[in-house]
């Protein structure tokens, strides 16, 4: 069932709130860049990996193994789209929850054919029998497979076609050191910053074919919590709105009463967002508190939180992480519009300490 150019999705929806609803992922696609060099952003990854496809190619084998590391919706999947598309070959797409036996990973391997790439998202939620098979699958382009059962069991070797594992992961701390050791290539996604999102939006517009104006632009931009994702599904919920309560057009006014609708302030946080800062600055007087009392606290999945919410919490400086826990930052007492008890005691400090004598 591999074709040429398509995403074979083995998975069900994700789970988490961040992800895409079912509908959102086939428009999605379409707003995928499909050649390296469309892709935004990231650069630090697509300069190297430019070179090793490039290599990989003039030697006609597959590109090494590649690992993909960081928050999700920063374009993982696409680029690993991308990689298939330039090296000319099929991309199959599976996670590792779907994955469930070794079989199932063992049908997946002796489907590919030569140079093919094979993307598992969420790579840390392998299980280890699954892991194992990984194992030599990678290095030596084999599987072990054991025939019988009980002492006239025996093992035997293999081969399947020479490809390349894109492994996705939102936490490489979580990878067991021989699949991390296995992979030639590592690369950390980053947050995007407002330009490249501007340009991102910008694309996805023309796709799209809607006008927006630079200010709505730079609005957007600034409140997409440096995620394309979320860029991309806000630039589709603004234009909703365009259609049915303004001119078509995307402008400030329809851009700022779009958002104002959907919950999103002025630096991108959601209702979630400021649900996770209010509840540690009222309950556990702005923190240090751990992440599960977090979680439980506010009724929603340890992961979600650490995997959705607090990266973009941290990034943009509400929330700093310690070794007792999540602690609230002075410009999140600021944004919610709440008194710091313990501002006042720094600058109270400070004051006493100027006061001093050297
Ligand atoms: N859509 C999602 N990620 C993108 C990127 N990095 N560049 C362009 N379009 C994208």
């Amino acid at each position: 069932d591999v074709r040429k150019g398509k995403f074979i999705m083995d998975y069900e929806e994700r789970i988490t709130a961040a992800e895409l609803g079912s509908g959102e992922e086939k428009s999605e696609i379409t707003l995928r860049p499909q050649k390296l060099d469309d892709y935004i952003g990231q650069k630090k990854a697509t300069d190297n990996l430019k070179i090793f496809i490039e290599a990989a190619k003039l030697r006609n084998e597959p590109l090494d193994h590649v690992l993909f590391y960081g928050p999700p919706g920063l374009g993982k999947t696409t680029l690993a789209g991308i990689i298939s598309n330039e090296m000319g070959v099929d991309i199959r797409i599976t996670s590792g929850p779907a994955i469930e036996r070794a079989g199932d990973l063992a049908a997946i391997l002796t489907n590919l054919n030569e140079n093919d790439v094979l993307f598992i998202d969420e790579i840390h939620r392998l299980n280890r029998s699954v892991e194992e098979v990984l194992y030599s699958a990678m290095e030596d382009f084999a599987l072990d497979i054991i025939i019988g059962k009980g002492p006239s069991a025996r093992s035997i070797r293999l081969d399947i076609a020479k490809f390349t594992l894109i492994g996705a992961t939102t936490r490489a701390g979580s990878l067991s050191a021989p699949l991390r050791d296995r992979f030639g290539v590592s690369c950390k996604f980053e947050m995007y910053t407002t330009d490249e999102l501007k340009s991102i939006i910008e694309r996805s517009a023309k796709l799209l074919n809607v006008q927006v104006d630079e200010g709505s632009l730079e609005e957007m931009a600034k409140r997409s919590r440096g995620t394309p994702r979320v860029a991309n599904r806000m630039l589709k919920r603004v234009r909703d709105f365009s259609q049915v309560k303004g001119s078509g057009v995307i402008d400030m006014d329809i851009t700022r009463r779009a958002l104002d609708a959907l919950g999103v302030d002025d630096m991108g946080l959601e209702s979630l967002d400021r649900e996770i800062l209010k509840m540690i600055i009222e309950r556990f007087g702005g923190g240090p508190v751990g992440i599960d009392t977090i979680a439980a606290s506010i009724g929603e999945e340890r992961v979600t939180i650490e995997d959705v919410y607090e990266p973009y919490l941290i990034q943009a400086g509400f929330l700093h992480r310690t070794q007792k826990g999540r602690v609230v930052s002075n410009m999140a007492y600021k944004h919610l519009g709440i008194e710091n008890p313990s501002e006042d005691e720094i600058e109270e400090n400070e004051q006493v300490s100027m006061d001093m004598p050297e």
